[in-house]
């Protein structure tokens, strides 16, 4: 083997492998790639990878025979069975000390499961998150290593080549041990369904009670990426809104069908949040969000039985209400702070479950370095992400950051604007589920009396599970009916009769209309 073999192969020439590859070769590593179909290397060796000193070959046998150890390989492929697939037929063929790198959207737990497998023949196995999409892979994206710290280190000159660069480095850093790389990409997911939520909340309130067009909508996501909220989903946002169907020159977001798809990584997220009892409640609001969304043939069957509130009023009214005397620009200046409050709430959830997750699997995850990688290059980077960046690196023990100094002020700062926003939205009948979930989060977090002593009293009535008390030390349990025997249960009476025929109450408004198109 010659000092020009590479050590670099791809295997997965689908969108985000094929330009993965592309960066890898740009920035100076030869690399050998592999697809399943031959005629797609082909075509790519003719097409995107021509002159790029790439070259391909037609089996995995063949890829490993090409490259210099200790070989790095890097899968592209499905996440689930394809990747196992892969596996099955790659790791017979490497030698110890070889390194495989998934970067797709692997479940953290299949990751862990095939680092422990591999590791049984020396090779190592690297957990890769790569956040970015298509030009993200080209140009730089993030990345989130996770695995056997001396694998990273071997990758690391060409994983920081190819990475994003940010005003704070490279996107990329160790992540920790084990499936820790695949888990933080799922958090970045489940923080981009939170983001892509809150958004499109904010969209429908102008949309629906202010009676904006899609080009007006635009221009105020511009003005807001210029500020605290600048992020790429913000920009994305306002070039989406811009966009006119060249067909029907109406605006292409008017004619897209609002049933929301997803490929598991925010279930998984909200399912991680369960287990470890570190709620996200806006994440699970906007996964509920998009699978009440894709519920199309209900929504529009219900539209037609459920009606809304009765005149809620028009746009003027709801500008009065979401300004509050706060002068012409108030509405749309509570709109953007309520925005601002409900996603700094969403990425507070997010690291905190991080932070349970880290000390539940011993992964001594660096939460300010996990929010400087995502700083560019991903699809939530976002200017906010410079104050979680500081926020940790200063109080690495932050219990939840919504606590640091800078971003508690901030978020008292904001969050009436949040209030008017879902006073609104209520008034008008327009669900906003993840903003009332930020709003709900930063409410119980900042009580320091809930009622679920209230909840704990009925458990310990009906099914003497103890209790606590805030006067004194011990578990303790009430006869809650005093020294008698409790009665035999009485049955409950229905509160209509099932079979009498309806009749108007007195005093009862009209039925509502439904105010919503
Ligand atoms: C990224 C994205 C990406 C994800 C898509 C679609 O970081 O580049 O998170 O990995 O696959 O955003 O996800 P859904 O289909 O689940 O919306």
């Amino acid at each position: 083997m010659s000092e020009q073999t590479p050590h670099v192969g791809l295997i997965g020439l689908a969108v985000m492998g094929e330009n993965l590859a592309l960066n890898i070769a740009r920035n100076g590593f030869p690399l050998v790639v592999y697809n399943r179909t031959t005629l797609r290397t082909e075509e790519y060796l003719a097409g995107a990878a021509a002159g790029t000193g790439i070259t391909g070959v037609a089996t995995i046998p063949e890829l490993v025979a090409a490259l210099k150890r200790p070989r790095q390989i890097i899968l592209m492929v499905k996440a689930g069975v394809p990747v196992d697939a892969v596996l099955n037929e790659l790791a017979p063929l490497l030698e110890p000390g070889d390194i495989v790198v998934d970067g797709g959207n692997s479940y953290y737990r299949d990751t862990e499961r095939r680092e422990i497998e591999l590791a049984k023949q020396d090779l190592h196995y690297v957990g890769m998150g790569v956040s970015g999409g298509e030009l993200g892979a080209l140009w730089g994206p993030s990345l989130m290593p996770g695995g056997p710290r001396e694998a990273y280190d071997i990758l690391e000159p060409m994983l920081v080549a190819i990475a994003a660069e940010s005003a704070y480095g490279p996107c990329v850093s160790y992540i920790g041990p084990g499936g820790s790389g695949h888990y933080v990409k799922m958090i970045h997911n489940g923080i981009e369904y939170g983001d892509m939520q809150l958004i499109a909340e904010s969209y429908d309130v102008m949309r629906t009670a202010l009676a904006m067009p899609a080009g007006e909508m635009a221009s105020v996501f511009a003005d807001w990426n210029t500020r605290e909220l600048a992020s790429y989903l913000i920009e994305v946002t306002a070039d989406v809104l811009r966009y006119t169907d060249t067909e029907t020159e109406q605006p292409l977001v008017d004619l897209i069908l609002d049933a929301a798809e997803q490929k598991g990584t925010g279930r998984w997220t909200i399912e991680s949040a369960l287990e470890l009892a570190s709620p996200v409640p806006t994440i699970d609001a906007a996964v509920t969000a998009r699978n009440l969304s894709a519920l199309r043939g209900l929504r529009v069957q219900a539209s037609e039985v459920l009606l809304g509130p009765k005149s809620p009023g028009g746009p003027d009214q709801a500008k009065s209400l979401l300004a509050n005397g706060s002068g012409p620009d108030g509405a749309l200046s509570a709109l953007e702070d309520a925005l601002y409050f409900s996603k700094v709430s969403s990425y507070a959830q997010g690291m905190a479950l991080l932070n349970a997750a880290s000390a539940t699997y011993s992964w001594n995850l660096n939460l300010s370095e996990i929010a400087r990688i995502w700083t560019g290059g991903c699809i939530i980077r976002a200017a906010f992400l410079a104050d979680i960046m500081r926020a940790y690196r200063e109080n690495p023990d932050l219990p939840n950051l919504l606590l640091d100094p800078q971003i508690a002020r901030q978020s008292d700062e904001t969050v009436g604007g949040a209030r008017r926003a879902i006073v609104t939205a209520r008034t008008w009948g327009i669900p906003v589920p993840g903003t009332s979930s930020a709003l709900d989060y930063f409410d119980t977090l900042r009580q320091p009396a809930l009622p679920a002593n209230l909840i704990q009293a009925q458990r310990d009535y009906f099914g003497a599970h103890t209790y606590q008390r805030r006067d004194r030390e011990g578990v303790f349990h009430t006869l809650w009916y005093g020294d008698e025997q409790p009665a035999e249960p009485v049955p409950l009476q229905a509160v209509t009769d099932p079979s009498a025929e309806p009749v108007p109450a007195a005093g009862v408004p009209d039925a509502p209309t439904n105010p919503r198109p």
